[in-house]
C-alpha cells in the first residue's frame, strides 16, 4: 500500500479555509443563488461574460497588483478550469500538428503531455536549478531553427518556483527572453502557477507580462496552489490580439460561477492573510523535509533548498539503479515522481521530485527515512 505519497502538487489540507468558504458559500447562495440558473456567459449585464465571473477576474487582477504594483487588465482576463485549461486553450490556438514549441528540458508534466497530444515538436532548453532557462542555449536553438525556417509557435516558461526544479528565472534572463522573443516574434506563455508561494520576501523579479508591456506575453495563473486544485479555478490574461481567438477553443460553456463566487467572496477580504499563513505552513514542511534529507542522505544526494513552490528536486548519485529504486520504494509504500516524467524526452535522468506539502511532518520524516534506505540499497 502507498503510505508516503510524495507526488502531485497538492497544498496542505490544514490550510484549506473550510469554515470561511462555508460562510462565503452561504452568503453568495443567499444573495445571488438564483443567478446560477444562467450559464456563465449568458448574463453579461450582471458581471458575467465568456471570460467568466467578474468578481473573480477582479480578484485575479488585484492579486497581480499586490506583487507587481499594477493590476492585470480585468477585460483581458479569462477564467478557466484550473490553469491547465488555460494552457490547453492557448495551446489549441497556437499549435497545429508538427509545429515546434519550446519548453525547458525539465517541465511540468501536464504541459508536456498536452503538447505531445497536440503532436507538437517539443524542443527542450537546458535549465539551471537556480536561475532557470539557459538563455545562451535558447538563443542558439532559435538561430538553428530559423536556419531551417522553423519558427516556434510559443515558448512556455514557469518563471517562478519552476516545476520541477524550483528555479526562479533571474531578472537578466527574463529581460533576455523578452528580447529574444521580440526578435524572433514568438509569444511567451508565462505560467505563474506557483506565484505567491515565496518562502522569502523580494526574491521574485517582476513578471514578464509586466516587463514586456504585455503585448507578446500571455500570463497564466492558478487558484489551485494557494487554495486547492479541487476547486478547478485558474485564469489567463492575454493581449487583445490573442484573447478572443483563444476563447474560441472553449466548448465547456464556462467556469463554474458557483466556485468563482465563493472563492471571490473569500479572497476579496482574506487573500493575503490566507496566503501568509498558508506559506508559513508550507515553509515549516520544507524545513522538515530538508532536515530529513540532510540527516539521512547528506553527502549522497543534492537538493537545492526550495525558495518557494511545492516541490523539492533531488539529484541522485550517479551510481543509482533507477529501476531498483522504484521497485524498492514501491514495496515499502513510498512513491515519488521520477525525473523521467518531467523530462521533455522522457529520458531516464538521475533525479526525482518530492512533493511534500500535503503530508504531515511525521510522514515527511518517516517517508524520507524509508526512501533514503531505498536510495542507499539501490546505489
Ligand atoms: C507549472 C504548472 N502549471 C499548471 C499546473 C496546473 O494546475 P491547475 O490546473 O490545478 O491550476 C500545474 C499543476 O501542478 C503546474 O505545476
Amino acid at each position: 500500500m502507498e503510505k508516503y505519497v510524495f507526488t502531485g502538487g497538492k497544498p496542505p489540507p490544514e490550510s484549506f479555509p473550510v469554515q470561511e468558504l462555508t460562510e462565503s458559500a452561504e452568503r453568495v447562495l443567499t444573495l445571488r443563488g438564483s443567478e446560477l440558473v444562467f450559464y456563465p456567459g449568458q448574463h453579461a449585464h450582471a458581471g458575467y461574460s465568456n471570460k467568466g465571473y467578474l468578481g473573480l477576474r477582479e480578484v485575479a487582477s488585484s492579486r497581480f497588483e499586490h506583487r507587481e504594483g499594477e493590476p492585470l487588465p480585468v477585460e483581458n482576463i479569462a477564467l478557466t478550469a484550473g490553469s491547465m485549461q488555460a494552457i490547453e486553450l492557448i495551446g489549441r490556438h497556437f499549435i497545429e500538428p508538427g509545429d515546434t514549441v519550446i519548453t525547458s528540458e525539465l517541465c511540468y508534466m501536464g504541459t508536456l503531455s498536452f503538447f505531445r497530444y497536440m503532436q507538437a515538436n517539443i524542443v527542450g532548453i537546458p535549465i539551471d536549478y537556480i536561475d532557470g532557462m539557459d538563455m545562451d542555449a535558447l538563443e542558439n536553438t532559435l538561430k538553428n531553427l530559423s536556419h531551417y525556417n522553423i519558427k516556434p509557435k510559443l515558448i512556455y516558461v514557469t518563471d517562478s518556483h519552476q516545476n520541477p526544479t524550483g528555479a526562479i528565472l533571474s531578472l537578466e534572463r527574463r529581460k533576455r527572453l523578452l528580447e529574444l522573443t521580440e526578435e524572433y516574434e514568438i509569444p511567451i506563455v508565462e505560467d505563474d502557477c506557483y506565484g505567491d508561494l515565496d518562502f522569502e520576501k523580494g526574491i521574485i523579479p517582476p513578471s514578464m507580462y509586466k516587463m514586456g508591456n504585455s503585448d507578446n506575453v500571455i500570463f497564466v495563473a492558478s487558484f489551485s496552489k494557494i487554495l486547492g486544485p479541487g476547486l478547478r479555478l485558474g485564469c489567463f490574461c492575454a493581449p487583445d490580439k490573442y484573447l478572443d481567438d483563444i476563447l474560441t477553443h472553449r466548448w465547456d460553456a464556462g467556469t463554474s460561477t458557483l466556485s468563482c463566487m465563493i472563492v471571490a467572496d473569500y479572497l476579496k477580504e482574506h487573500m493575503w492573510s490566507h496566503i501568509s499563513s498558508h506559506v508559513a505552513i508550507i515553509k515549516e514542511k520544507r524545513d522538515t523535509l530538508m532536515d530529513a534529507l540532510e540527516e539521512n542522505l547528506g553527502g549522497v544526494i543534492k537538493c537545492i533548498m526550495p525558495r518557494g513552490g511545492l516541490f523539492a528536486w533531488v539529484t541522485l548519485p550517479e551510481t543509482i539503479d533507477l529501476k531498483k529504486l522504484e521497485e524498492l520504494s514501491s514495496k515499502r509504500g513510498v512513491v515519488y515522481s521520477p525525473g523521467r516524467i518531467l523530462h521533455w524526452r522522457q529520458q531516464d535522468i538521475k533525479n526525482l521530485r518530492l512533493s511534500y506539502t500535503h503530508m504531515s511532518l511525521d510522514d515527511i520524516r518517516e517517508g524520507v527515512a524509508l526512501l533514503s534506505k531505498c536510495v542507499k540499497e539501490a546505489m
